[in-house]
């Protein structure tokens, strides 16, 4: 009996050997549509190569697709447990031609898998075509031999298959399985034909046309096409069951439950077990491919499928988290077909038991309250809006979950008066916001979310997505279009662009509709809303559209680099300088980083030094960066470093980089840099290229701050701080290397020369310049030398007083410098005289005639200055009317 992993490589082996590329599954979240929250088939990867926008070097792929069904359009959530062939996750093989074969070979290669490779009778299968397709049904005539009545013609759009209300679509052949008599239920066509006797297995699309929003088609320029076979229904069948739910690998996931929970896989809690093996494949998918649990968008389905197993393991009495233990079992069954699977496998894992620990501690009291409500209710009636809104708000119970619960009672909920709760409670969110002071301009990002929910940013994964463009704004009101050259503000349903925060720049890039292109300089985040605020650069862009959104590659990963290193950084300060060392605030912009930390005094070059070593040595490391979602207790339980004062939801994402040096292991708490951040980092450590620290300053009291770069800045900073040293050597015809002992070899010998030079002035001023040594004169009986000097300083004139002093013995001396026409002063007055006059005061009135204020000194020594040195004989003037006096 085949299994659903043999079915699989059956399947992709046979079109491989028709020439077709094997390609993997694309990731959950879809990277090329804006409208799809999770891939539900296997062409949506493929969709542009279908409308010609898009070429690669293949023209025929065959994949397993990873799909999931819940949560947007197609939303199989409510049915899973209760039916045969409901999931939220299942796998969807295909086989696609981008206008390479057509019907006449698609046909052809189906009937010779299913028959001959799957060994599926002949007899037990039939076809429907779409009512006009004469060609498919001469076609299978011709190549199954099926008979007129097997064949069977349907008028309906069941066999016209379209992606969505636009895109690529085509009628369509589907393969039905008879699974016999003892099943109720009729063909296809007929009014059984929702029973469970003739179950649908594949369906082959003949791509042909592609719709538009005004509902207009137009030919595909080449005929292509699109096949899915629900590989869970084959199993079924090839397996001897119409029970999707009996197939080997549901079974055993079934049965892990079964064993994890001590209970009967096929008794009472039968539903049960089915709830949780078919969430379990989705939750855990979705987890790899990056969805995380949160309170909005694709994190919110993810929650609510969560919370739905949960609350039907609490169902089957088991006391302790249960989902996180099955995952080992589906990750033994298939991981080794989705490998990211056992990449994130201690991720789901932490995750689900997350999740589940928290979520028990609200379900008791929840499903009592639920119970005390529904008791007071007529029989049937509904339960008021009021009461589950209660249950979500208060006890984390999704509205279907809820739903779900009532379900076995046959109760519905008032949806209305759910939906009516709901929006009361957004319009006090939105009142407290207004009252905070934020601009107003706010309120009407308020109204964007109301209407179109938040933005769901997909950046930590990719960098190019397709979004669609949910509301424009212009002067804080909406707008239905921007022509080129406005500014407009652009918001999106989901986005690869960082918005501000956390200290990390918003993201800038391109936005690209079918009429025209936007550039994006900055990006903000609003009520939950991603705020591009751009200009239009080409044509017109409107709300509605589809838009290819591409961040500024570059840009963003010298940002990234800038974050990872600031986090290195942070880690190394605090083991250099100590445990008190806090972020106090960072930048992580594309050309620099900036890291501000409380610490008293400033770093010592050698504490510098050694930082800027250990970040870079973590950088060689080239480490692993992982990240994971924790409450914020259990993040600082293992040390996680979180921002003072900083408010943080339920949860949060803990980042943590480079190995612990004694264990050498990463992940939990043995990693070097652990913190709670919500920002993009590089992958490995080795990314950041390398780190250099430009500056260490004061910030403000009590907090110091650096300045560094890393990457490409840092490289370039380095090499033109080289290249400046080796037009210093070249100019002092030295090597490189010899520069710092030849620099300093020339200081010393410049301090020689100008004590040299001030040495020789002195002499030349004593020996009168040039001009005669002049003579004392007497004035009221005090000798008087007094001089005015050029090519000597105002520093020189002390020494050239003492000697004047020697000279005369006995008196008074008063010189002046012209130095470029300021004028520098200074007097003395031997021992002897300093009773009866002063040498301060002789300066005192020489400096007011020099232009000058102020002048001091002791009696024997007194210096001043002033701007005018010409007016140095009136200078002389007025200290000989000081001796006068
Ligand atoms: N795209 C087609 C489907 O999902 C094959 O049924």
């Amino acid at each position: 009996m085949p299994t659903l992993n043999d079915i699989r490589s059956t399947f992709l082996s046979y079109f491989a050997k028709q020439g077709h590329e094997v390609v993997d599954s694309s990731p959950l979240v879809p990277r090329n549509d804006p409208t799809l929250m999770f891939a539900n088939s296997g062409m949506v990867q493929f969709k542009n190569l279908f409308t010609g926008l898009e070429h690669r070097d293949y023209k025929r792929a065959t994949t397993a697709q990873k799909c999931v069904r819940a949560g947007g359009k197609h939303n199989d959530l409510d049915n899973v447990g209760y039916t045969a062939r409901h999931h939220t996750f299942f796998e969807m093989l295909g086989n696609f031609s981008f206008g390479d074969y057509f019907k006449s070979e698609a046909i052809p290669f189906a009937w010779e898998l299913i028959t001959k490779e799957l060994d599926i009778p002949k007899d037990r299968l039939l076809v429907t075509v779409y009512h006009t397709d004469d060609e498919a049904a001469d076609i299978w005539k011709k190549t199954a031999g099926l008979s007129d009545d097997r064949i069977i013609r349907i008028p309906t759009n069941d066999n016209f298959w379209m992606m969505g209300p636009t895109g690529p679509c085509g009628p369509c052949t589907e393969i039905f399985f008879d699974h016999g008599e003892q099943h109720w239920g009729g063909p296809p066509g007929s009014p059984e034909e929702d029973g469970d006797r003739f179950v649908e297995i594949w369906n082959l699309v003949f791509m042909q046309y592609e719709q538009f929003e005004d509902g207009s088609r137009k030919e595909l320029a080449a005929q292509s096409i699109d096949t899915g076979m629900g590989i869970e229904r084959v199993a079924a069948l090839l397996q001897g069951t119409n029970d999707n739910y009996a197939t080997d690998l549901m079974r055993s996931l079934i049965e892990a439950s079964a064993d994890a929970s001590n209970t009967d896989p096929d008794g009472p809690g039968k539903t049960h077990h089915r709830v949780i093996a078919d969430h379990l494949r989705s939750t855990s998918f979705l987890m790899a491919d990056g969805v995380m649990p949160s309170n909005d968008g694709r994190g919110y389905v993810l929650r609510r499928i969560m919370r739905r197993a949960m609350r039907h393991a609490h169902l089957l009495g088991v006391q302790d988290p249960l989902m996180h233990r099955l995952v080992p079992a589906l990750v033994q069954k298939m991981g080794a077909a989705y490998p990211e699977l056992g990449r994130a496998q201690a991720l789901i894992e932490e995750t689900l038991k997350l999740e589940e620990t928290r979520f028990k501690q609200t379900l008791d009291r929840g499903l009592k309250l639920l119970d005390e409500e529904v008791a007071g209710l007529p029989e049937g009636s509904a339960l008021p809006g009021r009461a589950a809104f209660k249950l979500y708000d208060t006890y984390g119970f999704p509205l279907d979950l809820t739903q779900d619960a009532l379900r076995e009672q046959g109760r519905t909920v008032d949806t209305d008066g759910f939906a009516e709760a709901m929006a009361e409670q957004k319009a006090k969110a939105r009142a407290a916001w207004s009252g905070s002071g934020e601009a107003a301009d706010a309120t009407v990002w308020f109204d964007v979310a109301d209407a179109h929910g938040t933005t769901d940013f997909l950046g930590y994964d990719t960098e190019t997505a397709e979004g669609q463009i949910v509301a424009l704004v212009q002067d804080g009101a909406e707008v239905k279009a921007a022509g080129q050259g406005q500014e407009v503000q652009i918001a999106l349903n989901q986005s690869p662009f960082y918005a501000e925060s956390g200290g990390q720049v918003g993201d800038t890039g391109v936005i690209r509709t079918d009429s025209g292109i936007a550039k994006v300089r900055d990006t903000r985040k609003t009520a939950g809303v991603f705020v591009h605020i751009a200009t239009v650069t080409e044509g017109r862009i409107a709300t509605g559209e589809a838009a290819m959104l591409e961040v500024d590659h570059d840009r963003r990963t010298s940002i990234r680099a800038n974050h990872s290193a600031t986090h290195l950084l942070h880690e190394a300060l605090r083991r250099a300088l100590g445990d008190h060392v806090a972020q106090r605030g960072s930048l992580n912009a594309e050309d620099r980083l900036r890291f501000d930390f409380s610490h008293t005094k400033a770093l010592e070059p050698a504490e510098l030094a050694r930082v800027e070593d250990e970040v870079n040595a973590y950088i060689r490391q080239n480490a692993p960066v992982e990240t994971r979602i924790m409450t914020p207790d259990d993040a600082r339980a293992i040390g996680a470093q979180a921002l003072f004062g900083e408010k943080y939801g339920d949860e949060v994402r803990v980042v943590s980089m480079g190995l612990d040096p004694q264990s050498g292991k990463g992940g939990n708490g043995a990693t070097y840099s652990l913190e709670l951040c919500g920002g993009t980092h590089v992958r490995q450590t080795g990314d950041i290229g390398v780190f250099v620290t430009l500056a260490e300053s004061a910030s403000s009291a009590g907090v110091r701050r650096i300045e560094a770069l890393t990457g490409a800045e840092a490289f370039r900073h380095l090499s033109g701080q080289s290249q400046r040293l080796s037009d210093v050597a070249s100019t002092l015809k030295a090597q490189p290397a010899d520069v710092p002992e030849r620099v300093r070899a020339l200081l010393d010998e410049r301090k020689a020369l100008s004590n040299e030079v001030a040495q020789l002035r002195r002499e030349l001023a004593m020996s009168g310049g040039g001009q005669a040594t002049p003579e004392a004169r007497q004035i009221n009986g005090v000798a008087l030398v007094a001089q005015v000097l050029s090519g000597v300083t105002g520093k020189d004139l002390p020494a050239l007083i003492d000697e004047h002093k020697a000279r005369i013995g006995s008196g008074a001396v008063l010189l002046i410098a012209d130095a470029g026409g300021k004028a520098a002063v200074a007097a003395g007055v031997t021992e002897d005289l300093t009773g009866r006059v002063s040498a301060v005061d002789l300066v005192k009135a020489a400096v007011v005639e020099l232009g000058g204020k102020g002048g001091g000194g002791r009696p024997d020594m007194a210096q001043g200055g002033g701007r005018d040195a010409a007016n140095a004989e009136a200078a002389i003037k007025a200290a000989e009317a000081v001796l006068k006096s």
